[in-house]
């Protein structure tokens, strides 16, 4: 590829439906904490700042044109962290949910939850599933938000309910998993410097592309997201083909 092609910013390049824009981008927003050690604050603020980024960059993924951005908000391991943290976390969700449903309904944001949440506090439950139903007519953007979710036991729970309906194969494996409906994944994003999925995806990163930044979360942007989505459109995917 031409280098002046290379230098051109987004988002003018890239334009939907060019086979070179990302359907489905999920992110693992990592560095809250060390955000919030290097200014000597408490975790809390880390957090708290990490919800703006998450207000910004979902308002970000409707303009870029994204269908689907999934965010690992609470995975299933994260309950070993000291209690308040987790009910900082909660209470974030909670407010994150309450102030900005009016803002999905303005963006066209349909909300969907994947991972075990039923097993959390039966406030949050309701409101997320009250949520859900209110966004459920809107198309442009689909905000899919990993609370209490791990991969493997995703995987288990689809593996259960497929064999209960027949046949265990790929596709109704497929169809029992908690982003069944939603596009295929096409690039996994990490802030913070580390390489990892942390039972984040595993099944649907099958043939995703991977890009990290040592960027953490609360200082993620929308420009850091543009140049995300030009690199993955100088990648070449083969799916195993050649
Ligand atoms: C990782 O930072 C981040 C999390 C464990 C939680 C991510 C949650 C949010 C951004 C806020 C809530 C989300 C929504 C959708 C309202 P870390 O604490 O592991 O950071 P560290 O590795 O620097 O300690």
């Amino acid at each position: 590829m031409a280098v002046a092609e290379v230098e051109t910013p987004l988002p003018t390049r890239i334009t939907a439906g060019t086979g070179k824009l990302p359907r489905h981008v999920a992110i693992i927003m990592d560095g809250n904490g060390r955000w919030a050690k290097k200014r000597l604050l408490p975790r809390a603020m880390g957090h708290k700042r990490g919800v703006e980024t998450v207000r910004n960059i979902v308002k970000a993924a409707g303009e870029l044109g994204l269908e689907t951005l999934s965010l690992y908000a609470f995975s299933s391991e994260n309950w070993k962290r000291p209690e308040e943290e987790i009910n900082d976390l909660m209470g974030l969700m909670r407010d994150f949910i309450k102030s900005d449903l009016d803002e999905f309904a303005a963006n066209d944001v349909r909300l969907r939850i994947i991972g075990d949440y039923k097993a959390l506090a039966p406030d949050i439950v309701e409101m997320l599933e009250e949520s859900i139903a209110r966004t459920s007519k809107n198309s442009r953007t689909t905000l899919a938000v990993a609370l209490n979710y791990g991969s493997q036991d995703e995987m288990v729970r689809a593996a259960r309910a497929a064999a209960t309906q027949g046949e265990i194969s790929v596709s109704s494996i497929e169809a029992n998993l908690d982003t069944f409906g939603l596009p295929p994944l096409d690039l996994v994003i990490r802030t913070s410097g580390e390489q990892r999925l942390s039972n984040f995806m595993l099944w649907q990163a099958a043939y995703a592309e991977f890009w990290f930044t040592e960027t953490l979360w609360p200082d993620f942007s929308k420009d850091e997201l543009a140049a995300a989505l030009n690199e993955f459109a100088r990648r070449e995917r083969r799916y195993g083909g050649r």
